[in-house]
């Protein structure tokens, strides 16, 4: 039997959580940040990582205290989530997943999100998250390779700036994602933005920009569209059917390149995470994908240790440690 601490401070939820065995899910204690964020309607890094610094010791606390009744001495490894991320942020659990992992003389296991869950590999990975939106090819749990990702907004950020743009609230997400359940996807359409025949990246700034101006008009030569003050902000049936139609293009893009990376892979399973995961049109429109499609459970769709300490599991059991010069990564330091 195999107890692990599991750590995520990738973005705005400082996370901690006890597994067993992989599956076992003993405590999973998140301290959401929603609240110091929602003014800006966005992630701000360096409030972020602050604000992590002072919810990791609580957060770890109450996570050990629920999660292990004779207290650290039950604990044999210490697994964080090292990348992807806010660096900031990452750096927060990365430091506190060594110290405990140095103080208590246990392996450190370092892992990248994915789901834990056993489909059939190899397996397409996609990360779709308020910082990220990203392709993996899963060949095995141990080998995944990043095989496509956004060249600007991740597809996450993209809803909270469409939300904030419509005068919603943050994070947009749940709020377009519930707003497009009762629009209609057809009456208004968005560009899908495919970047040409093969390529397995992303690129979500032209659609935001798209409803940006369906809002607020075209700018002319040298307006600020941005500045102009919106006059008659969309409501009611007009700013539902602007919800839908938003997220149709989205769950359309990413479909297509799902489909794309499962041919170029040879998939046999798609495996989604990350807050955008949440989203019900998206699980909607892949229920008849060619190959099965994993979605976590809702509570494990938005950042979570208990995702870092399953997956740990299977680092543990196959011996692959990580060394005490662990370093966070971001995303763009993640090579292909
Ligand atoms: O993975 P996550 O909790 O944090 C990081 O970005 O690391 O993802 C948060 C993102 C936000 O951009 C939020 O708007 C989006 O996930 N999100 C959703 C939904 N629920 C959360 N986006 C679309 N539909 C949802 N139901």
């Amino acid at each position: 039997m195999a107890t692990i601490l599991g750590i995520e401070s990738t973005c705005d939820e400082t996370a901690a959580a006890i597994v067993v065995d992989g599956f076992e899910v003993r405590s999973n204690v998140v301290a959401t940040q929603v609240d110091l964020h929602a003014k800006y309607r966005g992630v701000v890094p360096e409030i972020a990582s602050r604000a992590h610094i002072e919810n990791i010791l609580p957060v770890l606390r109450e996570a050990i205290s629920l999660g292990c009744p004779g207290g650290l001495a039950d604990v044999d490894a210490v697994a964080v989530a090292y990348r992807p991320g806010l660096i900031g942020s990452l750096l927060v659990g990365v430091t506190a997943a060594k110290t405990l992992a140095w103080a208590l003389g246990k392996p450190l296991v370092g892992v990248m999100l994915e789901n834990n869950q056993a489909p059939p590999l190899p397996a397409v990975g996609l990360v779709c998250s308020g910082g990220h939106t990203a392709l993996y090819a899963v060949r095995d749990w141990l080998d995944v390779k990043l095989v496509g990702s956004t060249i600007d907004d991740a597809v996450g950020e993209a809803y909270d700036k469409v939300a904030a743009l419509l005068g919603l609230g943050y994070p947009g997400g749940p709020i377009i994602d519930q707003l497009a359940a009762e629009g209609d996807p057809s009456a208004i359409r968005f560009p899908r933005s495919l970047l040409g025949r093969d390529s397995l990246d992303f690129s979500f700034s032209g659609l935001k920009t798209a409803v940006l101006y369906h809002v607020r008009g075209v700018p002319g030569r040298g307006q600020d569209v941005k500045s102009a003050p919106l006059t008659t902000a969309p409501a009611g049936q007009d700013l539902k059917d602007i919800a839908a139609g938003f997220q149709a293009a989205c769950v359309d893009v990413i479909r297509e390149k799902l489909r794309r990376a499962v041919q170029r892979v040879g998939a046999r399973s798609v495996i989604v995470g990350g807050g955008v995961s949440a989203n019900r049109g998206l699980r909607e429109s892949l229920k008849h994908f060619p190959v099965p499609v994993l979605f976590p459970l809702m509570r494990y769709c938005t950042d979570n240790a208990a995702m870092s300490a399953g997956l740990a599991h299977l680092h543990y059991a196959g011996g692959r440690f990580d060394p005490l010069n662990l370093d966070a990564m971001t995303y763009s330091s993640i090579a292909r």
